[in-house]
Parts: C-alpha cells; structure tokens; sequence
C-alpha cells in the first residue's frame, strides 16, 4: 500500500488541467479549460476542466472527478496505477505503508530491471534501423517496400536487429546490464559461456502494454527460406506473458472507446497496415490462439468485436474457438472474411482506405450467419451433418450469458434453418442445463425447470433506491461544499448571569447546518452524503476546515465522486460555464435565506418520511386484523403531531421564501 503521506502529496502536486494536457487539446475558455470528449464522438467540445476546482467533468457522457479518476477513466488504470503515473510525472518519492517482502523487492525489481533492458533495446534496434548502412538497406528498406510510411514506422517503434553474431548484447553489456537479465529478455542467448543476439537480422516489432511501456518483441525474418520460423518472439518471463498481451492495444485503446468496437486481426503487420489507412481500433492477438484474458482486456474498452481473417480454413477454425469464448464473456461478436490469399494487410495496400471501410462494413457478418454458411457449405446435402451443424450453433448459442440476446439468437437460428423456435429453445435450455448440473455436481433432472433457467439473467439489477431525504441531504451538502466558510446570520440564545437572550450573530454555513442538525439529532440516511457531512462535522469538532478538494481529492473514492458529481451538477453548472458566475452570485448574495432553506426543506422531508413509515405501520396493521385498534390510534395521534410541525415548518420556510 502506498503511505497516506504519500497519497496526500501526490493529491498536493497534481494539477488537473496540466494531466489531462498530456492527453487532450485543451482549449482555454474563460478561467476554464475546453477540450473535445475523448469518451464520445462530438463536433463541439463539452469536456471542461477547472482549475480552480481541480475538477474535469465530460457533459456528453456524464463523467467526472479528479485529476486520478481522469487517469482512471481515460488511461484505464486502477486506482494506484493512477497514483504511480502521477508519482513518477511529479517526481514524488513513493513510500510504502508496510515493508515489502524480500519476494515483492525481488519481484518488482526483476521487472523493472527487464523493462529497462527492453526499452534500451527498442532504441538500440530502431537507431540500427535508421543510422546504419546495413540497417537502413535492409531493415528500413524491408518496411518501405512493404509500403509503410515514415510515421507509421516511427509511431509502432519498429527497428531492425543487426545481422552480428552479438551487436546488441554487446552494446548493452557495455551500458552495464547484466547478462543473467539479458537472457531473461530473451535478447540475448546464452550457450556455455558464449552468446549472441536471439533476433539478429531481423525486423523488430516492439510489443507494448496498455501504458506504452516495451514488454517484449515480435521478430521478422527476412529470409524466404521455409524452415526458418517467420516470427521469433520473446519467450515467456516475468515481464511478458503473451497470453495477456494484445498487441497494438496501447494505440488502439482510445479509438476502440470513442468507436464502441475493437478490430481483431490475427498478425502484427495487419494492425500496422489498418492504422496507416486510418483505422485505429485494432488490436492482434498475435502468437497465441485468443485467450480468455485478452478478451477481458478488450472489454475494458468495448464490449463488441469484429474479427477481420483470412478466409482461409485454418483462419476460419482459429475464429470459431475465438466466437465462443467472446460469446461466453457476454460480448457480441461479428466475423469479416477476406477475399481467398488476403489478410487486412494486404487488402489494405491494395485498396483505398474508403474501399477498405466499405469491405469491412459490407461484409460484417454476425456469427450465425457466419458459422452456418461455413458449416453448410460442408455438410453439403447429407441430413446428419446438417443436424450436426445446428447443433453446434445452438451450442455456441447456449453460452451467450445474457437471455434476452440467446433468445435473439435462437429466433435467427430458427428462421435460417426453418425450424420451430421451440425446438431450438428446448435444445439451448439442454445444453445449458447440463452445463449447470455439471457445475453444481447435480443430475440435470434435479435442476428447476428449463423457464427458470431462460429466466435467471433477465431481470436486470434494481438501482439501490435512493431514501426520500436523498435530495435535501445532497442540497445540504452542496451548499456546504460550495460556501463551507461564508457567514450566515443567525440568532441564538445566550445564557448571561442567568438571563436568557436571543442573540444576533454570524456563523459558518457549515457550523450553521451541523447545529442545526445537531439540535434535533438528525442523521442522513444515504451513506456517501452521510460520510461527507460527518467529516465536516468532525472538522468542526476539531476546529479544522475541509475544503472542496479535501472530497474531490479523497482517497475514498465514493467521496470524490458524489462530490465531483454535487459540484458539477447540471443546474449548477451548465456547458456553458460563464452563465454559472450569474447564478452562484445570486446564490451567494441569498446565502442566508438559501441555508434557511435548504434547512428547513430537509427537516420537512424528515418528518414527511417519518410519517410515511407510520402509515406504513398502519396499513400492515390493519392488514392483520381489526384487535389492533388501540395502536393504530397511537399511530395516528403520532402521525397528526407530525402533520401539525410538517405544517409549522412549512409556513416559517414560506415566509423565508417569500
Ligand atoms: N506468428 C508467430 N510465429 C510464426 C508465425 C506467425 O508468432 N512463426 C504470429 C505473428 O504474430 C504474426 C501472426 O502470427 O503476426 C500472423 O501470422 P502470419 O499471417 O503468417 O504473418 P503476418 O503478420 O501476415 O506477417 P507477414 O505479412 O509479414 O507475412
Ligand atoms: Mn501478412
């Protein structure tokens, strides 16, 4: 864990306008800043940043907070990959809460060690590339032949490994990094006491990380030779796991957001190509067959993917295992093949990038439609093999998790092979319930019935239910936030020799509504605003004033965004940000009766809540039966006291209103 202190000066040097600068255009508009949503596709920016507040908000997805869940957001991060990057821009020190384990110093220091190296090796092979007779007859003119352009070789970092014996290891052996980390990288082989370069004369792909870090290499021989392998790639280490890499990702991650759709290809040159005519979205899984993690590293990004393959057969079987484990994560998949002996790659350099979108829009096919016409062009006209073939579509059907698409499906599956929907359910409602009882170590028939399990995903999760004081509790709040240390009048009673006298004086708004509260023993009911309202409380107790950023900037996250979302509300803060000087100055000139307000609206509810559940009370009661008599008169007499203070209370807040 990351030491509080450390947290808290991390929060201190972080400038939001300065972090989200190092990924959006920010325009200044007035004292805030402007940009374009990097969440949404927009014409006219809607994103703002406030310096002042040290908040950004996103009015065209609704997002917001602070400079960390920006990072969050935008970069995907967790929580402390976000402090870490802020750490490392601001030169702050990071210290650790507990002493790591001799293991985690190992650990950590191993893959940075090897980070280190592969980020020298990217420069070694690229300067190879660029600066060397050798390099830029072979290697660069390698590239150019294959017709990629200058920035898409500089954007993807691609270089070339000299063909010597040990040009590289050499060069970073004589930097001081240790042979035994060479070896781990991958880079360099070791033989006895002898070595040399894994990757000489080879074209050099770096594979990054989400975050753009080097964690490892694809390498292209140059040789048409067959035995020779076409790609090396690093092997397996601490620091590179092929199964949870996609290479491409860290370019492709913000164009797969704003396009709500991730391109899958199968190889590194497909990914390149697609770039250079534009589009971004595209990521490879490139060595491995598709893995379950990769497709959880897609998702964080979007939720639909289309697989663009060769129309090959081994292409075509690779994205059959492919569909159904997308399928199986909930996702939706569509399949474009291209035209016999082309890959994306080449049909990219054959056409035009508008020809290309075409093609990849016409030919989108959905995976039914997809994987029936593959299959039926096998089976031909032999009855058996067609059975089989449904089969095998109602079983990709029967993983979809989500019911209300499964039953999209089996419609479609029934209609393209002419059978009664109901069969194709009774079939779906079988697979999946032998799957069930497999898991469950139970016999199918001991299961509930097959409605129950068409059922079980349908209902959607209720939104917690907000309690009937949410609103005035988020008023109180906001105003508390907005004018913590502004004076209201108020007038209170002061004891003097034993004279009691009502007093005119001045208060905090903050001091106002926590004695106000305090007076009648009144506690919010929804957690978070309950959270904030009790550190201000505690502040108050201990003579401390928290500030907006102490909500914004808190470490429990929870807080940081009701706060964000209370200073950004819409009614407060339009796009239009200059008009929000007009209102706020009005509010402030009014502050005092604004508090009074808010004040009293909130006991108001109080008490109309109050009343809600007796009548709740009473209802039950007369449910059961009429011996209840003498306490449901109890209930009522209650009930018409607090109808007599609801009345109270609400002429006295007419009169503040008025
Ligand atoms: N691959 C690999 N090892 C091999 C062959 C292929 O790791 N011996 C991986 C590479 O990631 C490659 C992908 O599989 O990018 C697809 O292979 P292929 O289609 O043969 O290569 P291309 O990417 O099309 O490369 P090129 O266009 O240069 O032939
Ligand atoms: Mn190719």
């Amino acid at each position: 864990m990351i030491s509080k202190q450390t947290i808290d000066e991390i929060f201190q040097a972080a400038r939001v306008e300065e972090v989200i600068g190092e990924f959006l255009h920010l325009k200044k508009s007035g004292s805030n800043f402007k940009a374009k949503s990097p969440f949404v596709d927009e014409k006219t920016p809607s994103f703002m940043v406030s310096p002042a507040k040290q908040i950004w908000k996103c009015f065209s997805s609704g997002k917001g907070g602070n400079a960390v869940s920006f990072l969050m957001e935008h970069e995907h991060f967790t929580y402390v990959e976000a402090l870490k990057w802020l750490a490392n821009k601001y030169n702050i020190h990071i210290k650790e809460d507990r002493q790591l384990t001799p293991e985690e110093i190992a650990a950590t220091s191993l893959r940075e060690n090897l980070s280190i190296i592969n980020e020298f090796a990217r420069d070694h092979f690229v300067n190879n590339m660029h600066n060397t007779d050798p390099g830029k007859k072979i290697g660069l003119s390698y590239f150019q032949e294959r017709g990629f352009r200058e920035d898409i070789i500089e954007k993807f970092q691609l270089g070339y490994c000299l063909d010597q014996s040990e040009g590289f290891t050499k060069a970073a052996l004589e930097k001081g990094y240790k042979l035994e980390f060479l070896a781990k990288t991958g880079l360099t082989k070791t033989k006895d006491d002898r070595y040399f370069d894994f990757f000489r004369g080879r074209v050099m792909f770096p594979i990054h990380s989400v975050a753009g870090k080097v964690l490892g290499f694809g390498g292209r021989t140059l040789k048409a030779d067959k035995k020779v392998a076409k790609y090396f790639n690093s092997p397996e280490s601490e620091l590179y796991n092929k199964s949870k890499i996609l290479y491409g990702l860290f370019f492709a991650k913000n164009a797969m957001i704003k396009k709500d759709l991730c391109y899958l290809v199968e190889g590194y040159t497909d990914v390149i190509s697609l770039h250079q005519s534009g589009i971004e979205n595209v990521v490879a899984s490139s060595g491995t067959s598709l893995t379950a993690e990769q497709i959880k590293l897609i998702k964080r990004y979007t939720e639909n993917i289309t697989m663009l393959y060769d129309g090959d057969a081994a292409g075509i079987k690779a994205s059959f295992r492919g569909i159904d484990m997308i399928l199986e994560s909930g996702m939706n998949v569509k399949v474009v093949l291209f035209p016999d002996g082309e890959d994306p790659d080449s049909f990219a350099k054959k056409n035009t990038a508008t020809e290309l979108d075409e093609y990849v829009n016409k030919n989108a096919q959905d995976f039914i439609s997809f994987k029936s016409k593959v299959l039926l062009e096998d089976a031909g006209n032999d009855p058996i093999k067609k059975a089989g073939l449904i089969r095998d579509i109602v079983a990709s059907i029967s993983v979809i998790p989500d019911a209300i698409k499964r039953q999209i499906y089996s419609k479609e599956c029934a209609r393209l092979f002419d059978m009664e929907e109901k069969v194709v359910n009774a079939e779906i409602g079988k697979i999946r319930r032998g799957k069930i009882a497999k898991a469950n170590n139970v016999r199918p028939d001991d299961l509930p019935p097959p409605d129950f399990l068409y059922q079980d995903q349908i209902e959607a999760k209720p939104e917690p239910k907000k309690s009937r004081t949410y609103d005035q509790e988020r008023d109180l709040i906001r105003l508390m936030l907005n004018y913590g240390t502004n004076a209201v009048r108020t007038t209170q009673v002061v004891e003097e020799d034993g004279f009691e006298e009502e007093v005119q004086t001045e208060v905090s708004v903050i001091e106002f509504i926590v004695l106000e509260l305090e007076k009648d023993q009144l506690e919010f009911k929804d957690s978070i605003l309950k959270k904030i309202y009790d550190r201000y409380k505690e502040g108050l107790d201990n003579d401390i004033f928290y500030g907006q950023r102490d909500f914004t900037n808190s470490d429990d996250q929870e807080i940081a965004k009701m706060a964000v979302d209370i200073l950004t509300a819409q009614h407060e803060v339009s796009p239009n940000w200059a008009n929000q000087n007009v209102y706020i100055t009005r509010e402030v000139d009014k502050l005092d009766k604004a508090v009074l307000q808010a004040t009293y609206s909130y006991k108001i509810a109080v008490l109309r809540d109050m009343k809600d559940e007796i009548q709740e009370e009473v209802t039950e009661l007369f449910k059961d039966d009429i011996s209840n008599r003498e306490e449901i008169n109890t209930l009522l007499a209650k009930q018409m006291k607090l109808d007599k203070i609801i009345q109270m209370l609400s002429e006295t807040l007419g009169r503040i209103i008025i």
